[in-house]
């Protein structure tokens, strides 16, 4: 009897977990949220092209011009937050000073062309328990506009993350370096 108990428990415990995201993997309608496993480049596409809930930076989707401290190639860019990146945003829509941004944040910035085009995404993903994490629990995505992989993912930001140290990183971004 004893057994059976503990055993249910466990089960209990176990579909609390599974009800929490969606089996198949772990990207639901609002986003990546789940807490095992490991997103995937066509996840942090899907992720990507989400625009609903999202809040620009500095409340403006206007078109800026990427920056000298930039190594995103695109002439211009735009960065938007899902509703729980967005606690860390201001009331002017920069990110708070000393923010760390909690699990589940996703920040979404938008390269884009001369020609005002879209040419892909870069993703910030607050992930601790995914394999494809860094050490501060962000999860390190680019693809191309069709979904291509364009760094990869496995690499945990290697090739990211030291531009992203740089003086007056908040959290490891940038916006309010580039941007302020
Ligand atoms: C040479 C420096 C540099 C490298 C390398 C770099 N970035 Fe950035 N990144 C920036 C700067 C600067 C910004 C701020 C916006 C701007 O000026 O373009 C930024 C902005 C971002 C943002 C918007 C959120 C924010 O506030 O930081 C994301 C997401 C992002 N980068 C992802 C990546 C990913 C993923 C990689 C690696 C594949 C990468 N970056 C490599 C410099 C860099």
């Amino acid at each position: 009897m004893q057994t059976k108990h503990r055993f249910c428990a466990a089960c209990a415990l176990l579909l609390l977990v599974l009800s929490s995201c969606d089996m198949t993997n772990n990207a639901t309608s609002g986003g990546i949220t789940a807490t095992s496993g490991n997103v995937t480049i066509a996840q942090i596409f899907e992720t990507a092209k989400q625009t609903s809930g999202y809040t620009w930076y500095k409340k403006s989707d206007a078109l800026l011009a990427k920056t000298p401290k930039s190594a995103h190639a695109e002439p211009f860019m735009r960065t938007r937050f899902n509703a729980t990146a967005a606690q860390m945003l201001d009331a002017s829509g920069k990110v708070k000073e000393g923010a760390v941004f909690s699990e589940g944040s996703i920040i979404t910035k938008e390269l884009i062309n001369t020609d005002k085009s879209l040419n892909g995404y870069a993703l910030l993903i607050k992930r601790k328990a995914d394999p494809n994490a860094d050490a501060d629990g962000w999860v390190w995505g680019y693809v191309t506009a069709s979904g291509a992989e364009r760094h990869p993912l496995t690499s945990k930001g290697n090739g990211c993350i030291g531009c992203h140290s740089i003086a007056g990183h908040i959290d490891r971004t940038l916006m309010n370096v580039s941007v302020p």
